[in-house]
């Protein structure tokens, strides 16, 4: 919509937020808070976003957002102030503001609310929402249904504590108007800072109307401390699992794993018990992640069983029908087809054909000290348990390993390598 500007308020101290960053750079389901909120403003404005920062989280924000329309509020003087900031940068007839730190936001509430501003004869509306647990939030007082005023915690009288109607902070407005008025927002006593929804009051005195529609008060979350963190979390995670439920994903205890923002997991996969899925990530059709696995940044194909317990780091891919079973981790490799690599193994770097078997307790050595190095195994291998393979090396294809072997050299086709010291047995040495 290319006669609005929106404007993602992202300058606050996060102070109730208690960390050593902007709350607004921390990851929600692997993506910063300000992201969420970024992505839903480009589905409004396209590149018509400006983002107000500080000058601790500019850099990080310009980085993360890939944008430069960041204007920074030198001083937290209040979301009134921080507007401010951008009046000489909005040319749009509108103005959409969003704060930073409500990433549950939907777009089609937004387009409604566009919707609604542009049919009625309002020159600012907002985005309202019930709730019975409004402690915090800027609270609705309203005159034949438009909004008269809006008053935050602190200035509240104690009949008006008992409101439910709540400030979402999102607002659209004439961009003219409330930049003429905003001005006009004193310093609010008690904070000392100046308060965006006090245009709502500036504006009713004026007969300026403004009017609101109601939304899910889900989705209007604000993230002030890291409980709420942890509220809006889980709204998420078990908004990603109802989804993948409803499209085919078989989850034994949904309640219990945590899933990214960006997970992609195919149809007719079962998902069981405290599996953790960070970012990158893809399951493909028909695999099983069992209990208690690890994945970050992997592809499974088709087929394949992982763990109870596998631990998958970044890189890595496992291809059809394979198993990667208990306590094996496995780190920038890519894994073929019809793969075994059971029990207890660390596999780094690596390149392993089809059919291969990796067995028990196998360590691919693949750091000197220095660097790091690969190992190749080709299609067809047997590695007898407990074996080390000292990279770089290379076992070329239908080769056989003999258990507890120590690997430093490359080993050629249809050959078994066994390096063993010979067993030796001496008698009547039994121990008292
Ligand atoms: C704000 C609203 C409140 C509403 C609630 C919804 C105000 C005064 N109050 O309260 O009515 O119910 O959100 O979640 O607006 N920010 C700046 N510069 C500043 C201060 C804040 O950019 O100087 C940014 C913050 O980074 C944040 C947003 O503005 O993203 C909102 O500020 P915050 O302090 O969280 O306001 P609330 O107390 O939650
Ligand atoms: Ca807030």
């Amino acid at each position: 919509m290319s006669d609005i500007t929106t404007v993602i308020l992202a300058a606050g101290n996060s102070t109730r937020f208690k960390a050593s960053k902007s709350k607004l750079v921390y990851p929600l389901c692997g993506l910063p808070i300000v992201s969420h909120i970024f992505n839903i403003a480009k589905k409004i404005s396209g590149k018509n976003i400006l983002v107000v920062s500080n000058e601790k989280n500019k850099e990080e924000l310009k980085l993360i957002l890939n944008t430069s329309k960041l204007v920074v509020q030198k001083k937290q003087k209040g979301t009134a102030d921080a507007i401010e900031q951008v009046k000489k940068f909005v040319k749009s007839k509108n103005i959409l503001i969003l704060f930073g730190d409500t990433p549950l936001v939907e777009v089609k509430d937004i387009r409604k609310l566009v919707s609604k501003f542009k049919k009625s004869k309002a020159k600012a509306s907002l985005i309202a929402f019930n709730t019975s647990e409004p402690h915090g939030y800027g609270r609705l007082l309203l005159n034949n249904n438009y909004v008269e005023e809006i008053i935050e915690q602190i200035n509240l009288k104690p009949e008006q504590k008992k409101i439910n109607l709540c400030n979402s902070g999102i607002l659209i407005a004439n961009t003219k108007l409330l930049f003429d008025n905003l001005k006009n927002i004193k310093e609010n006593k008690i904070k000392k800072e100046r308060y965006l929804p006090d245009i709502c009051k500036i504006f009713s005195k004026k007969n300026i109307p403004i009017n609101y529609i109601e939304c899910n008060k889900e989705t209007m979350l604000g993230i002030n401390t890291l409980d709420d963190f942890n509220v809006v979390q889980n709204i998420l995670q078990k908004k990603y699992v109802k989804n993948f439920i409803k499209n085919g994903v078989n989850f034994l205890k949904p309640n219990t794993c945590y899933l990214s923002y960006d997970t992609k997991i195919e149809p007719t996969v079962t998902i069981e018990s405290n599996v953790t899925i960070k970012e990158k990530t893809i399951i493909k059709k028909g695999s099983i992640i069992k209990s208690n696995s690890y994945l970050e940044e992997v592809t499974i194909d088709e087929n394949s069983h992982i763990g109870p317990s596998a631990r998958l780091r970044p890189k890595t891919k496992i291809g059809k029908k394979s198993k990667i079973g208990n306590f094996v981790e496995i780190k920038n490799s890519k894994i073929g087809n019809n793969v075994s690599i059971a029990h207890l193994s660390y596999v780094g770097d690596s390149e392993i054909g089809n059919n291969v078997n990796i067995g028990a307790g196998t360590i691919t050595c693949n750091y000197d000290g220095k660097k790091k190095h690969k190992t190749i195994i080709k299609d067809n291998v047997f590695i007898g348990s407990n074996t080390s393979l000292i990279a770089p090396v290379v076992i070329e294809s239908k080769s056989r390993i003999g258990a507890g072997s120590v690997i430093t050299k490359n080993i050629p086709k249809n050959s078994l390598a066994i390096e063993r010291s010979a067993l030796k047995i001496l008698r009547n040495k039994r121990s008292k």
